[in-house]
């Protein structure tokens, strides 16, 4: 005992301890540390949002009575301390790379926290710890969604690529089916992108869905208005989740494959607008269902870049 360097209110407690339990019956309920540890009860209540161990006082489920040591006193290291009582937290084919090395308390305080799931951050600011920088979240357009990072990841681990929520193909062309785009689709309307005839997207020759039309590969329907169904563009192929240089999330380089792509320009104008891309000629669209002319501005064709 004589090698801890203890505080007065840690030799008080050391010294007059068993009096104290002696007139305050209520303190046996208090685990030892808080002999020494004094200022520990005070930094618990002040929390909002406690972790049951640490508030049931269960010190020792994670530390050892440390003796002589001035260290932490883990049981265990890293996730293994966590895992002992949550060992469901990290399952999934793609698991977050703090949770895969351990690193629980990069997000979570041990004991408690003003944040619900003991988080020690609250919403984007949790993620933007270490995503902050970076192009992928500072373009000229931005997500309505990007409020909320879980509307759409998962913070531990899933079953879809890149902790998505939800499944969605990143891949450049897929047979459309409404799975693909699962997690798109969550806020946003399956018929609006389907329905062949609609006027519930913005995308649309009058009422010739053109959101239909492209994820579905460009077919039309036949006499019997059964859309054959070929391969299509994918959301992800037009579109960029977090933000974006063009209009309506638009990407500027149509999805590459390997080293090849195709510049994409979109140019809108209040009936509709015009795509310059390497797919088509220049190509305009007008929800009042006049033949637009293709504006000049747009009239540069789309042009192949190879890195
Ligand atoms: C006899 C007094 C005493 C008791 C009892 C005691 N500690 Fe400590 N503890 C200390 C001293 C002294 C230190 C050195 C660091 C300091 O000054 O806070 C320390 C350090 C620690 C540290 C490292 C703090 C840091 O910032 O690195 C942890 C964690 C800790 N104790 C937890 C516990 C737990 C949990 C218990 C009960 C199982 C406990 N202690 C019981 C006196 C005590
Ligand atoms: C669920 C596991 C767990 C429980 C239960 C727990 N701790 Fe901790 N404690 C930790 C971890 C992990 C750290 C290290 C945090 C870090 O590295 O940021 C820590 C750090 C500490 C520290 C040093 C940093 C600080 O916050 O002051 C003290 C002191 C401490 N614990 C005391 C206690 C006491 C006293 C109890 C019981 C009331 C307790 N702990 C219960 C996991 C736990
Ligand atoms: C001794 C068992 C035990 C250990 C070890 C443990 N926990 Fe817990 N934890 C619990 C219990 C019990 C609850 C409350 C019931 C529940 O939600 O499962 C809980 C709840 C949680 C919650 C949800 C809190 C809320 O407000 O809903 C989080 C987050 C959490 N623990 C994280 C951790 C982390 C991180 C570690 C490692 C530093 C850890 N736990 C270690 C027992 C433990
Ligand atoms: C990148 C940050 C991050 C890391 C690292 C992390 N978590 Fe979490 N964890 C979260 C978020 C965010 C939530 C809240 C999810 C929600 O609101 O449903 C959470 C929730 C939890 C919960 C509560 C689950 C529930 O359904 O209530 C537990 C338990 C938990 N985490 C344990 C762990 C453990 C154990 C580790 C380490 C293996 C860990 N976490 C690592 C961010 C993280
Ligand atoms: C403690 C640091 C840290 C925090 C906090 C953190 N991340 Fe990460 N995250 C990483 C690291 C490291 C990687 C892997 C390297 C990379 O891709 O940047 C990663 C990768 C990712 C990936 C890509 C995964 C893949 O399979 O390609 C996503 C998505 C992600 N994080 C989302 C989030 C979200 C959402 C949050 C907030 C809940 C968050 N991150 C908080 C460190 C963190
Ligand atoms: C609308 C859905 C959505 C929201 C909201 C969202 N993401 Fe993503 N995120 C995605 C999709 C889809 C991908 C895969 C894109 C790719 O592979 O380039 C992705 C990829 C990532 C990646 C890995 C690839 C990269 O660009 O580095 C990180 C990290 C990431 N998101 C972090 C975040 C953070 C942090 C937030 C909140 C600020 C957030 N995301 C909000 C859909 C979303
Ligand atoms: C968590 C909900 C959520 C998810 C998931 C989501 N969005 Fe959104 N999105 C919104 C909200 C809210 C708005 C703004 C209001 C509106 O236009 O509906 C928006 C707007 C948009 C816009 C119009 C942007 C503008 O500048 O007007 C596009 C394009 C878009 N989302 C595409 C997508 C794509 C592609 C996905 C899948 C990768 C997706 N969204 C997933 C919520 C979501
Ligand atoms: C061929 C490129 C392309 C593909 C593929 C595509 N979009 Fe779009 N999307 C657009 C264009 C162009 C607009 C702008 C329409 C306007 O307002 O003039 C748009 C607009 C939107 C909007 C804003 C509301 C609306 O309907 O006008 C949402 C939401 C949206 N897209 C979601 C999706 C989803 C979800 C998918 C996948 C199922 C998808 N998009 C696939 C090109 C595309």
């Amino acid at each position: 005992m004589a090698t801890r360097r203890l505080t007065a209110a840690g030799w008080a407690a050391v010294l007059f301890g068993v009096g104290v339990l002696a007139v305050a019956p209520a303190r046996a309920e208090e685990p030892f540390c808080f002999d020494c540890h004094d200022d520990f009860p005070g930094k618990m209540k002040a929390f909002a949002v406690k972790h049951d161990p640490a508030a049931g006082g269960e010190c020792t489920a994670c530390h050892l009575d440390h003796k002589d040591e001035e260290k932490l006193m883990l049981v265990k290291e890293g996730a293994a301390l966590c895992l002992e009582c949550h060992d469901d937290v990290a399952q999934g084919t793609s698991v977050h790379a703090p949770v895969k090395d351990g690193k629980c308390t990069a997000c979570h305080n041990p004991h408690g926290s003003a944040n619900k799931k003991l988080l020690v951050a609250a919403g984007t600011a949790l993620c933007e710890k270490c995503h902050a920088g970076g192009t992928e979240f500072k373009r000229k357009v931005t997500h309505a969604a990007i409020d909320d990072c879980s509307g759409c990841h998962l913070p531990h681990a899933s079953g879809n690529k890149r902790l998505l929520a939800k499944n969605l193909v990143l891949d450049r062309l897929s047979l459309f089916d409404p799975k693909d785009a699962e997690l798109c689709l969550d806020c946003h309307d399956l018929d609006a992108v389907t329905k062949t005839q609609t006027e519930d997207t913005g995308f649309r020759m009058g009422a010739v869905n053109l959101h239909a039309l492209h994820i579905n590969g460009g077919a039309a329907p036949n006499k019997y208005g059964i859309v054959k169904k070929k391969e299509g563009q994918t959301c992800f192929a037009c579109h960029l989740p977090h933000t974006a240089d063009q209009a309506m999330l638009l990407r500027t380089e149509y999805q590459c494959t390997g080293t090849f792509c195709y510049t994409m320009r979109f140019v809108p104008n209040e009936k509709g607008g015009t795509c310059v891309v390497g797919c088509h000629k220049p190509r305009t669209y007008s929800r009042d269902g006049q033949d637009p002319s293709t504006t000049a501005e747009a009239s540069s064709a789309g042009r192949p870049i190879t890195r």
